[in-house]
């Protein structure tokens, strides 16, 4: 049996003391989540007060996004070996806004991928079609492409300790959720392809759902059969919403 795990992803949202206020609200309530693995990504200028005010809970630290380099003149970037400074856990790789807005690859996110494990982080591989490709029938292949791109640089064996996360672009931040088989349907082909190269590695792996996940439909996607969790955007920025989507994975 797999373990759940919910990730809130913050985005570029909140100031000081409203993160501050959200963070008390999610150690005020954590006692409620019973076995739900669960973590936060903020936005990397408050990691410092974010990975403080979590320390001793269980509530695990991420960020959003780094850098595919180790050190250097990378302006504005942000490199692994940092993250360990503040006890991360996870780095979102390959976000579907960093892909479309900031034009991210395949290539520059399986090299992401690969440092982040290299450092001793866990690695959240995001997938996902747009609009145009789920109507032209690809939604498959461009999942597939995806994964690809990792499992051909860091090999399968990389995803015994990754985490993958399905999320369909026209479901992020939309309102509009895919139903619960649409996200089955492609958590199962993720699996199934996985398996191919590696039976026990694609029983393992979490696959969580993101896409307009809240608290009044994460218990019906987390109950299909491949849906280990949820990485939520909007709905992680309000600790009660955040807080019965954990509860969900329960
Ligand atoms: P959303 O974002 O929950 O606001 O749709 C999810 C994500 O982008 O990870």
């Amino acid at each position: 049996m797999r373990q759940s795990l919910v990730v809130g992803n913050w985005k570029m949202n909140g100031s000081a003391a409203s993160i501050q206020s959200l963070l008390e609200g999610i150690k005020q309530g954590i006692a409620t989540v019973n076995k739900t693995a669960v973590g936060v990504c903020p936005p990397y200028v408050y990691l410092s007060q974010v990975s403080t005010s979590l320390a001793g809970t269980p509530v695990a630290c991420g960020v959003q996004n780094v850098s595919e380099q180790d050190s250097g003149a990378y302006t504005g970037e942000i490199a692994v070996s940092m993250l360990k400074d503040f006890g991360c856990r996870y780095v979102i790789v390959g976000h579907s806004e960093r892909r479309n807005i900031y034009g991210e690859t395949d290539e520059v996110v399986a090299k992401k991928f690969t440092k982040t494990q290299a450092g001793g982080l866990i690695p959240i591989l995001c997938v996902g079609e747009l609009l145009e490709e789920r109507e032209a029938g690809n939604t498959e292949n461009v999942v597939q492409r995806q994964l690809d791109a990792v499992l051909n640089s860091s090999g399968v064996a990389a995803l015994s300790n990754a985490v993958i996360a399905y999320e369909p672009v026209w479901a992020i931040g939309t309102g509009k959720t895919a139903s619960p088989q649409q996200a089955q349907d492609v958590h199962a082909f993720i699996r199934q392809h996985i398996a191919k190269q590696d039976a026990a590695i694609a029983a393992k792996v979490q696959i969580l759902y993101g896409g307009s996940m809240k608290g009044s439909n994460a218990a019906e996607l987390i109950a299909m059969a491949d849906v280990d969790g949820g990485l939520i955007g909007g709905a992680a920025l309000n600790a009660e919403e955040f807080l019965t989507i954990c509860r969900a994975g329960d």
